[in-house]
Protein backbone atom coordinates (compact mmCIF):
# COMPACT_ATOMS: atom_id res chain seq x y z
CA UNK A 1 0.00 0.00 0.00
CA UNK A 2 1.48 3.47 -1.27
CA UNK A 3 0.72 6.55 0.92
CA UNK A 4 0.03 9.78 -1.14
CA UNK A 5 3.06 11.67 -1.71
CA UNK A 6 3.28 15.70 -1.32
CA UNK A 7 5.56 15.51 -5.10
CA UNK A 8 6.56 19.35 -4.03
CA UNK A 9 8.92 17.38 -1.46
CA UNK A 10 10.77 15.90 -4.15
CA UNK A 11 13.13 19.30 -3.69
CA UNK A 12 12.27 22.64 -2.66
CA UNK A 13 13.51 25.64 -0.09
CA UNK A 14 11.92 25.63 3.05
CA UNK A 15 12.58 28.23 5.52
CA UNK A 16 16.21 28.72 5.20
CA UNK A 17 16.85 25.59 4.09
CA UNK A 18 16.61 22.65 1.86
CA UNK A 19 14.74 19.55 1.69
CA UNK A 20 14.92 16.42 -0.61
CA UNK A 21 13.56 13.48 -1.14
CA UNK A 22 15.95 10.80 -0.80
CA UNK A 23 15.80 8.17 -4.06
CA UNK A 24 18.22 6.28 -2.98
CA UNK A 25 16.21 4.57 -0.44
CA UNK A 26 12.86 4.61 -2.76
CA UNK A 27 10.44 2.76 -2.99
CA UNK A 28 11.26 0.97 0.16
CA UNK A 29 11.31 3.84 2.64
CA UNK A 30 9.88 7.31 2.05
CA UNK A 31 12.30 10.09 3.83
CA UNK A 32 12.73 13.74 2.82
CA UNK A 33 16.02 14.91 4.57
CA UNK A 34 16.26 18.70 5.09
CA UNK A 35 19.78 20.25 5.27
CA UNK A 36 21.55 23.92 5.51
CA UNK A 37 24.76 22.75 4.48
CA UNK A 38 25.64 22.93 0.58
CA UNK A 39 27.88 19.94 1.10
CA UNK A 40 25.19 17.84 1.84
CA UNK A 41 23.34 18.62 -1.32
CA UNK A 42 26.74 18.05 -3.20
CA UNK A 43 27.15 14.60 -1.73
CA UNK A 44 23.13 13.22 -2.37
CA UNK A 45 23.92 14.33 -5.84
CA UNK A 46 27.18 12.24 -6.36
CA UNK A 47 24.91 9.50 -4.52
CA UNK A 48 21.82 9.86 -6.48
CA UNK A 49 19.88 10.29 -3.51
CA UNK A 50 18.88 13.87 -5.83
CA UNK A 51 19.06 13.06 -9.85
CA UNK A 52 17.60 13.18 -12.98
CA UNK A 53 19.26 15.90 -15.03
CA UNK A 54 17.08 19.05 -14.38
CA UNK A 55 16.62 17.92 -10.96
CA UNK A 56 20.33 17.94 -10.44
CA UNK A 57 20.78 21.37 -11.87
CA UNK A 58 17.75 22.53 -9.77
CA UNK A 59 19.47 21.25 -6.92
CA UNK A 60 22.71 22.67 -7.98
CA UNK A 61 21.17 26.21 -8.07
CA UNK A 62 19.54 25.81 -4.39
CA UNK A 63 22.66 24.53 -2.93
CA UNK A 64 24.78 27.64 -4.54
CA UNK A 65 21.74 29.53 -2.32
CA UNK A 66 22.61 27.57 0.68
CA UNK A 67 26.57 28.37 0.37
CA UNK A 68 25.82 31.98 -0.40
CA UNK A 69 24.00 32.29 2.95
CA UNK A 70 26.50 31.41 4.46
CA UNK A 71 28.63 33.54 2.84
CA UNK A 72 27.24 36.50 4.64
CA UNK A 73 28.34 35.52 7.96
CA UNK A 74 31.44 35.43 9.63
CA UNK A 75 34.41 32.92 8.49
CA UNK A 76 32.86 32.23 5.57
CA UNK A 77 34.51 34.02 1.89
CA UNK A 78 34.18 34.25 -2.18
CA UNK A 79 37.03 31.30 -1.73
CA UNK A 80 34.21 29.07 -0.08
CA UNK A 81 31.77 30.30 -2.23
CA UNK A 82 33.86 29.70 -5.18
CA UNK A 83 34.46 25.81 -4.00
CA UNK A 84 31.31 25.39 -3.40
CA UNK A 85 30.74 26.24 -7.19
CA UNK A 86 33.35 23.66 -8.06
CA UNK A 87 32.14 20.83 -5.81
CA UNK A 88 28.89 21.15 -7.35
CA UNK A 89 30.91 21.58 -10.96
CA UNK A 90 32.21 18.19 -10.32
CA UNK A 91 29.41 16.25 -8.68
CA UNK A 92 28.45 14.36 -12.14
CA UNK A 93 29.79 15.12 -15.61
CA UNK A 94 27.13 14.27 -18.38
CA UNK A 95 23.93 15.91 -17.34
CA UNK A 96 24.45 19.76 -19.19
CA UNK A 97 21.11 21.08 -16.95
CA UNK A 98 23.76 21.21 -14.15
CA UNK A 99 26.18 22.91 -15.96
CA UNK A 100 23.22 25.60 -17.50
CA UNK A 101 22.59 26.54 -14.04
CA UNK A 102 26.05 26.97 -13.17
CA UNK A 103 26.69 29.31 -16.23
CA UNK A 104 23.59 31.62 -14.14
CA UNK A 105 25.52 31.04 -11.58
CA UNK A 106 28.98 32.37 -12.53
CA UNK A 107 27.44 35.30 -14.19
CA UNK A 108 25.59 36.37 -11.09
CA UNK A 109 28.72 35.99 -9.10
CA UNK A 110 30.48 37.84 -11.49
CA UNK A 111 28.24 40.33 -11.53
CA UNK A 112 26.56 41.39 -8.21
CA UNK A 113 27.35 43.48 -5.20
CA UNK A 114 29.10 41.43 -2.61
CA UNK A 115 26.15 42.03 -0.33
CA UNK A 116 23.45 41.23 -2.61
CA UNK A 117 24.98 38.15 -3.74
CA UNK A 118 22.69 35.95 -0.84
CA UNK A 119 19.49 37.16 -2.00
CA UNK A 120 20.19 36.83 -5.17
CA UNK A 121 20.99 33.55 -5.76
CA UNK A 122 18.25 32.10 -3.87
CA UNK A 123 16.06 34.44 -6.12
CA UNK A 124 17.76 32.41 -9.35
CA UNK A 125 17.27 29.31 -7.93
CA UNK A 126 13.92 29.50 -7.13
CA UNK A 127 13.49 30.86 -11.11
CA UNK A 128 15.76 27.79 -12.24
CA UNK A 129 12.98 25.56 -10.63
CA UNK A 130 10.23 27.39 -11.94
CA UNK A 131 11.07 27.61 -15.19
CA UNK A 132 11.68 23.92 -15.22
CA UNK A 133 8.13 23.63 -14.19
CA UNK A 134 6.94 25.07 -17.07
CA UNK A 135 8.86 23.48 -19.50
CA UNK A 136 7.60 19.97 -18.40
CA UNK A 137 4.03 20.86 -18.86
CA UNK A 138 5.35 22.21 -22.16
CA UNK A 139 6.81 19.50 -22.95
CA UNK A 140 3.16 17.30 -22.18
CA UNK A 141 1.57 19.60 -23.98
CA UNK A 142 3.49 18.97 -27.06
CA UNK A 143 4.49 15.33 -26.97
CA UNK A 144 0.82 14.42 -26.34
CA UNK A 145 0.02 14.49 -29.95
CA UNK A 146 2.32 12.08 -30.28
CA UNK A 147 0.63 8.81 -28.73
CA UNK A 148 -2.55 10.11 -30.08
CA UNK A 149 -5.24 7.63 -29.25
CA UNK A 150 -3.13 6.17 -26.40
CA UNK A 151 -2.14 3.01 -26.36
CA UNK A 152 1.11 1.32 -25.12
CA UNK A 153 4.40 3.76 -24.14
CA UNK A 154 8.21 2.00 -23.86
CA UNK A 155 10.14 3.80 -21.51
CA UNK A 156 13.59 3.61 -19.70
CA UNK A 157 14.86 4.75 -16.89
CA UNK A 158 13.18 7.34 -14.34
CA UNK A 159 12.10 10.97 -16.58
CA UNK A 160 9.28 11.65 -14.05
CA UNK A 161 8.59 13.89 -11.32
CA UNK A 162 11.84 12.52 -9.51
CA UNK A 163 13.98 13.59 -12.06
CA UNK A 164 12.65 16.66 -13.17
CA UNK A 165 10.11 19.65 -11.64
CA UNK A 166 7.10 17.76 -13.34
CA UNK A 167 8.88 15.21 -15.85
CA UNK A 168 10.30 15.00 -18.94
CA UNK A 169 9.22 11.51 -21.36
CA UNK A 170 6.61 10.82 -18.61
CA UNK A 171 5.28 14.54 -18.68
CA UNK A 172 3.89 13.46 -21.67
CA UNK A 173 2.34 10.03 -20.25
CA UNK A 174 1.30 11.78 -16.94
CA UNK A 175 -0.98 14.11 -19.14
CA UNK A 176 -2.28 11.59 -21.80
CA UNK A 177 -3.29 9.94 -18.19
CA UNK A 178 -5.06 12.77 -16.89
CA UNK A 179 -7.05 13.39 -19.97
CA UNK A 180 -8.50 9.77 -19.76
CA UNK A 181 -6.43 8.88 -22.83
CA UNK A 182 -5.72 5.46 -22.13
CA UNK A 183 -2.02 4.44 -21.97
CA UNK A 184 0.02 1.52 -20.90
CA UNK A 185 3.80 2.13 -19.46
CA UNK A 186 6.48 -1.26 -20.22
CA UNK A 187 8.89 0.02 -17.87
CA UNK A 188 12.45 -1.15 -18.20
CA UNK A 189 14.42 -2.22 -15.06
CA UNK A 190 17.36 0.05 -15.77
CA UNK A 191 20.11 -1.43 -14.26
CA UNK A 192 22.27 -0.88 -12.56
CA UNK A 193 20.51 1.42 -9.98
CA UNK A 194 17.19 0.22 -10.74
CA UNK A 195 15.31 3.57 -11.86
CA UNK A 196 12.67 1.99 -13.33
CA UNK A 197 12.15 -1.04 -10.98
CA UNK A 198 12.17 1.60 -7.86
CA UNK A 199 11.18 4.91 -9.08
CA UNK A 200 9.15 4.86 -11.83
CA UNK A 201 6.88 1.94 -11.12
CA UNK A 202 6.71 4.26 -7.72
CA UNK A 203 5.64 7.24 -10.13
CA UNK A 204 3.34 5.44 -11.74
CA UNK A 205 1.58 3.60 -8.98
CA UNK A 206 1.08 6.90 -7.28
CA UNK A 207 -0.93 7.95 -10.02
CA UNK A 208 -2.41 5.14 -11.00
CA UNK A 209 -1.63 4.86 -14.38
CA UNK A 210 -1.08 1.18 -15.78
CA UNK A 211 2.38 -0.14 -16.08
CA UNK A 212 4.58 -2.99 -16.18
CA UNK A 213 8.24 -4.13 -15.39
CA UNK A 214 10.63 -5.63 -17.69
CA UNK A 215 13.85 -6.79 -17.79
CA UNK A 216 16.31 -4.33 -19.87
CA UNK A 217 16.79 -7.07 -21.82
CA UNK A 218 12.67 -7.65 -23.11
CA UNK A 219 12.58 -4.70 -24.38
CA UNK A 220 13.19 -5.99 -28.10
CA UNK A 221 10.85 -8.73 -27.14
CA UNK A 222 8.42 -6.25 -25.90
CA UNK A 223 8.47 -4.44 -29.32
CA UNK A 224 7.91 -7.68 -30.99
CA UNK A 225 5.20 -8.73 -29.72
CA UNK A 226 3.10 -6.07 -28.69
CA UNK A 227 1.44 -3.08 -30.85
CA UNK A 228 4.19 -0.71 -28.81
CA UNK A 229 2.96 3.14 -30.15
CA UNK A 230 6.13 4.87 -29.14
CA UNK A 231 9.35 4.59 -26.83
CA UNK A 232 9.78 7.60 -25.01
CA UNK A 233 13.12 8.69 -22.93
CA UNK A 234 14.69 11.36 -21.63
CA UNK A 235 18.22 12.82 -22.31
CA UNK A 236 21.11 14.27 -19.84
CA UNK A 237 22.74 16.08 -22.69
CA UNK A 238 21.69 16.60 -26.56
CA UNK A 239 24.57 17.44 -29.22
CA UNK A 240 23.41 19.92 -31.60
CA UNK A 241 23.02 18.05 -34.39
CA UNK A 242 20.73 15.84 -32.10
CA UNK A 243 22.60 13.07 -30.86
CA UNK A 244 21.50 12.72 -27.40
CA UNK A 245 23.09 11.11 -24.00
CA UNK A 246 20.84 9.28 -21.94
CA UNK A 247 20.68 6.41 -19.11
CA UNK A 248 22.83 3.47 -20.04
CA UNK A 249 20.35 1.32 -22.45
CA UNK A 250 18.76 3.87 -24.37
CA UNK A 251 21.09 3.20 -27.01
CA UNK A 252 19.86 -0.46 -27.32
CA UNK A 253 15.88 0.82 -27.71
CA UNK A 254 16.78 3.10 -30.19
CA UNK A 255 18.63 0.64 -32.20
CA UNK A 256 15.68 -1.88 -31.56
CA UNK A 257 13.00 0.50 -31.77
CA UNK A 258 14.11 1.16 -35.36
CA UNK A 259 14.14 -2.54 -36.61
CA UNK A 260 10.53 -2.90 -35.67
CA UNK A 261 8.93 0.54 -37.10
CA UNK A 262 8.28 2.16 -33.57
CA UNK A 263 8.97 5.80 -33.51
CA UNK A 264 11.87 6.56 -30.59
CA UNK A 265 11.15 9.99 -28.94
CA UNK A 266 13.36 11.89 -26.97
CA UNK A 267 11.78 14.22 -24.93
CA UNK A 268 14.13 16.78 -22.74
CA UNK A 269 14.01 20.64 -21.95
CA UNK A 270 15.82 22.74 -24.11
CA UNK A 271 18.37 23.72 -20.98
CA UNK A 272 19.14 19.65 -22.27
CA UNK A 273 20.58 20.95 -25.16
CA UNK A 274 24.39 21.64 -25.18
CA UNK A 275 25.49 23.98 -27.65
CA UNK A 276 28.26 24.23 -27.59
CA UNK A 277 28.87 20.37 -28.82
CA UNK A 278 28.25 19.62 -32.28
CA UNK A 279 27.87 15.83 -31.53
CA UNK A 280 26.99 13.22 -29.43
CA UNK A 281 31.47 12.06 -29.18
CA UNK A 282 31.80 15.05 -27.55
CA UNK A 283 29.55 14.39 -25.08
CA UNK A 284 31.58 13.16 -21.64
CA UNK A 285 29.68 10.06 -20.20
CA UNK A 286 30.26 9.51 -16.01
CA UNK A 287 31.85 6.14 -15.35
CA UNK A 288 30.72 5.25 -12.14
CA UNK A 289 32.08 2.76 -9.16
CA UNK A 290 32.18 -0.88 -9.78
CA UNK A 291 30.38 -2.05 -7.01
CA UNK A 292 27.13 -0.54 -9.22
CA UNK A 293 27.81 -3.26 -11.05
CA UNK A 294 28.96 -6.54 -9.10
CA UNK A 295 26.28 -6.06 -7.04
CA UNK A 296 21.90 -5.20 -6.81
CA UNK A 297 20.96 -3.33 -3.82
CA UNK A 298 24.22 -4.18 -1.92
CA UNK A 299 24.09 -7.66 -2.33
CA UNK A 300 26.63 -9.11 -4.66
CA UNK A 301 26.22 -10.79 -7.68
CA UNK A 302 29.60 -11.98 -9.24
CA UNK A 303 32.77 -13.13 -7.67
CA UNK A 304 35.01 -10.25 -5.68
CA UNK A 305 37.29 -8.12 -7.88
CA UNK A 306 35.65 -8.95 -11.28
CA UNK A 307 37.21 -6.29 -13.70
CA UNK A 308 33.89 -4.58 -14.44
CA UNK A 309 32.74 -1.36 -17.29
CA UNK A 310 30.53 1.01 -15.95
CA UNK A 311 29.13 3.87 -17.95
CA UNK A 312 26.51 5.23 -16.51
CA UNK A 313 25.13 6.62 -20.28
CA UNK A 314 25.15 6.11 -24.13
CA UNK A 315 24.60 8.44 -26.93
CA UNK A 316 22.26 7.74 -29.44
CA UNK A 317 23.04 8.59 -33.06
CA UNK A 318 20.54 11.66 -34.13
CA UNK A 319 19.59 8.66 -37.08
CA UNK A 320 17.88 6.33 -35.00
CA UNK A 321 15.82 9.71 -33.09
CA UNK A 322 11.93 9.79 -34.71
CA UNK A 323 11.90 13.56 -32.60
CA UNK A 324 12.78 15.54 -30.14
CA UNK A 325 10.10 16.75 -27.70
CA UNK A 326 10.95 20.16 -26.16
CA UNK A 327 9.14 22.82 -24.36
CA UNK A 328 9.49 24.61 -27.58
CA UNK A 329 8.32 22.19 -29.67
CA UNK A 330 8.46 18.81 -31.26
CA UNK A 331 11.91 19.07 -33.03
CA UNK A 332 12.23 17.00 -36.28
CA UNK A 333 15.46 15.66 -38.46
CA UNK A 334 17.61 17.70 -39.41
CA UNK A 335 18.05 18.22 -36.22
CA UNK A 336 21.23 20.46 -36.99
CA UNK A 337 18.80 22.73 -38.22
CA UNK A 338 15.90 22.05 -36.31
CA UNK A 339 17.80 22.91 -32.77
CA UNK A 340 19.40 25.71 -33.30
CA UNK A 341 16.29 27.25 -34.59
CA UNK A 342 14.38 26.04 -31.18
CA UNK A 343 17.35 27.52 -29.13
CA UNK A 344 16.21 30.93 -30.84
CA UNK A 345 13.24 30.81 -30.20
CA UNK A 346 14.06 29.79 -26.61
CA UNK A 347 11.75 28.86 -23.49
CA UNK A 348 11.24 30.57 -20.60
CA UNK A 349 14.83 31.40 -19.05
CA UNK A 350 16.60 30.40 -22.14
CA UNK A 351 16.20 33.92 -23.33
CA UNK A 352 15.61 35.80 -20.45
CA UNK A 353 18.29 38.51 -19.17
CA UNK A 354 19.41 37.50 -16.03
O1 LIG B 1 21.74 8.57 -13.33
P1 LIG B 1 20.42 9.28 -13.33
O2 LIG B 1 19.37 8.55 -12.56
O3 LIG B 1 20.55 10.73 -12.91
O4 LIG B 1 19.99 9.27 -14.85
C1 LIG B 1 18.80 9.91 -15.25
C2 LIG B 1 18.46 9.70 -16.65
O5 LIG B 1 19.19 9.07 -17.40
C3 LIG B 1 17.23 10.34 -17.16
O6 LIG B 1 16.70 9.61 -18.22
C4 LIG B 1 17.61 11.74 -17.63
O7 LIG B 1 18.14 12.51 -16.60
C5 LIG B 1 16.56 12.50 -18.31
S1 LIG B 1 14.99 12.58 -17.52
C6 LIG B 1 14.87 13.90 -16.61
Amino acid sequence: MITAFDWNDVLRWSKGAVRFLDQARLPFEVIVHETTDYRRIVDAIKRLEIRGAPLIGIAAGYGMALAAKKFSGPNFGKDDLEKAFRAFASSRPTAVNLFWVLERVRKLLDQSPTGEIPARMLDLALRVHEDDRKRCKAIGRHGLPLVGEGGIILTHCNTGALAAAGGTALSVVFLAHEQDIPVEVFVDETRPLLQGARLTVWELRQRGIPHRLIVDGAAPHVMRTFPVTAVITGADRIARNGDAANKIGTYMLATAARRHGIPFYIAAPLSTVDARIEKGDQIPIEERGSEEITSVLDRPVTLPDTPVFAPAFDVTPNELITAIITDAGVLYPPFSSSIPEALERGGDMTAEQE
